[in-house]
């Protein structure tokens, strides 16, 4: 099994509910918001949105997010810091290189080293792809 699907069928509770509630996540979105330009109301894909600590403050703030990650163990801390703050989102279980949004977004973001660790460049390479996958 490749080792970024290993790595997060589980994680350190501990370490979750740090980054979750971490001033430096507040800060990563005002960067985001800042760099996105993007007016609230407008949608953001967060592709690997891991345990939803973008996704969720940037719903606080009025944007309109999808999140995607292939691992069922962190969407459902996904759904649960959704629940948690009272929004909602749509979540998808997909691996980054199948998703079959196209143009939908205003806006993608990717962070903290959900890039570049697939099994070749060939493979990264199709998360940028804009082309839909050949099935
Ligand atoms: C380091 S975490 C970052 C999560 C989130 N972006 C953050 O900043 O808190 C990387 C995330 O990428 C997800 N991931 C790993 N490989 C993936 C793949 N091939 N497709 C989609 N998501 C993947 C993992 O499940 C994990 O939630």
């Amino acid at each position: 099994m490749a080792w970024y699907k290993r790595q997060f069928e589980d994680e350190d509770p501990h370490r979750l509910s740090w980054y979750a509630e971490s001033e430096t996540s507040r800060h990563e979105v005002d960067f985001i918001v800042e760099h996105l330009g993007l007016d609230p109301g407008t949608r953001i894909l967060d592709l690997c949105c891991g345990q939803g600590r973008h996704l969720v403050e940037l719903i606080r703030r009025g944007y309109d997010v999808v999140g995607v990650d292939l691992s069922a163990y962190m969407l459902d801390h996904c759904n649960k810091a959704l629940e948690a703050a009272g929004v909602h989102s749509c979540l998808v279980q997909s691996d980054m290189r199948e998703i079959n949004f196209y143009s939908e977004f205003d806006g993608v973001i990717n962070m903290r080293t959900s890039f570049g660790y697939l099994e070749s460049d060939e493979e990264d390479q199709k998360v940028l792809s804009t082309e839909p996958p050949s099935r």
